[in-house]
């Protein structure tokens, strides 16, 4: 098997350390580039116990590399992404190219087969709606969604480094420098910037990915997105309404059978989806389920995921590992 090479450029942030660890642990045989900026030039990073040297990313950092990784935000993809893509194939953790109509939005489990019909700019999508939409997929093939509304729990390194370390300072009795109020003493109804009809973008994102993800344009979403004072893992309560007739018992039956998915719901016993259960590894643990009061297409469910594994780099490795498994088959 041919030894591709992967460039990785955010390789020192929190999303690109966790691509080395799951490169490593997916024992992928690539040869590295570590990319980030002009700061860590010369850091070091270990990789399959032998250490890589970051570089300085530049336009030319990409001329040898058949598939490059970007986590180092939507301003560094939009210059860069279209450089890299020219001989590469991107797959791109920021949200820049997530919503444009010649790049692919993909969950492996869900849609894997759209990035042929794309150019070669993959997105990965938003952490939350990540681990919501790999519990609706199999819904909505049983039941046909028809509306579902999120609320989500989201921690500190969602914002990356620079928020984990302000919530450091917080947590040190000293004022925020980024968090609009303190997270140790508040829960903050705020993630990215304010967007139309007083949405958040963050909140605007789980609302369109969702829709292209599902390849429902006329899904009814809405989302409410909370920062909340844990380092890592998401939550989300997803309310859903569907154009059938929920069946409690094919709703365990179907999200116990789907690969990725962790039912954990046995409330006498105080069994339900938890932070320290998804810290580390790649599934989307649901409990909490429960149908409507008042509505027998109604359900209700409670979501949880490591943001920084399946929400962004396991699921950005699964499709690298995906797209190689398709070139060695058609060889
Ligand atoms: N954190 C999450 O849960 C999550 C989930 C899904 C998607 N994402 C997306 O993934 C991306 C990275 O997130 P993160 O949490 O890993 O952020 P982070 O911890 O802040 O890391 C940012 C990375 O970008 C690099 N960078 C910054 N400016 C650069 C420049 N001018 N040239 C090259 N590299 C530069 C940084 O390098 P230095 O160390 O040298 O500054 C660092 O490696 C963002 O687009 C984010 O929206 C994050």
């Amino acid at each position: 098997m041919k030894k591709y090479r992967l460039g990785i450029v955010g390789a020192t942030g929190l999303v690109g350390r966790e691509f080395i660890k799951v490169i490593e642990e997916y024992k992928l045989d690539l040869y590295l580039k570590l990319f980030a900026s002009k700061k860590s030039e010369g850091k070091k990073l270990i990789f399959n116990n032998e250490e890589i040297e970051v570089k300085s990313l530049n336009a030319n950092s990409f001329d040898d590399l058949d598939f490059v990784l970007f986590s180092a935000g939507s301003k560094i993809s939009r210059i860069y992404a279209p450089l890299a893509a020219k001989n590469s194939i991107v797959i791109d953790n920021s949200s820049y190219f997530r919503m444009n109509p010649s790049c692919a939005l993909i969950v492996p489990e869900i849609n894997f087969e759209d990035y042929k019909k794309f150019s070669k700019i993959i997105a990965n999508p938003n952490c939350s709606t990540i681990q919501c939409v790999m519990v609706l997929k199999p819904l909505d093939d049983e039941f046909d969604l028809k509306k579902v509304v999120y609320s989500t729990y989201q921690s500190v390194s969602g914002g990356g480094q620079k928020l984990v370390s302000d919530f450091s300072r917080c947590r040190n009795g000293l004022n925020p420098n980024i968090l609009p109020y303190d997270l140790t003493k508040n829960l903050i109804p705020e993630i990215d910037e304010p967007s139309i009809v007083n949405y958040t973008k963050e909140e605007i994102k789980m609302i369109q990915e969702t829709r292209k993800i599902l390849n429902k344009p006329d899904l009814l979403v809405s989302s409410t997105c909370v920062r909340v004072p844990i380092i890592r893992t998401h939550a989300v309560t997803l309310y859903c309404e569907f154009k059938k007739e929920v069946d409690i018992d094919k709703v365990y039956e179907i999200l116990s059978n789907t690969i990725g998915i962790k039912v954990l719901d046995d409330l006498d016993n105080h069994i339900y989806p938890l932070g320290e259960k998804a810290l580390g590894n790649d599934l989307v643990y649901v409990g909490r389920i429960r149908k409507t009061f008042g509505n027998k297409n109604g359900l209700l469910l409670y979501v949880v995921s490591d943001n920084l594994r399946k929400g962004a780099s396991s699921n950005a490795v699964q499709i690298l590992k995906r797209i190689i498994e398709d070139k060695e088959k058609n060889k």
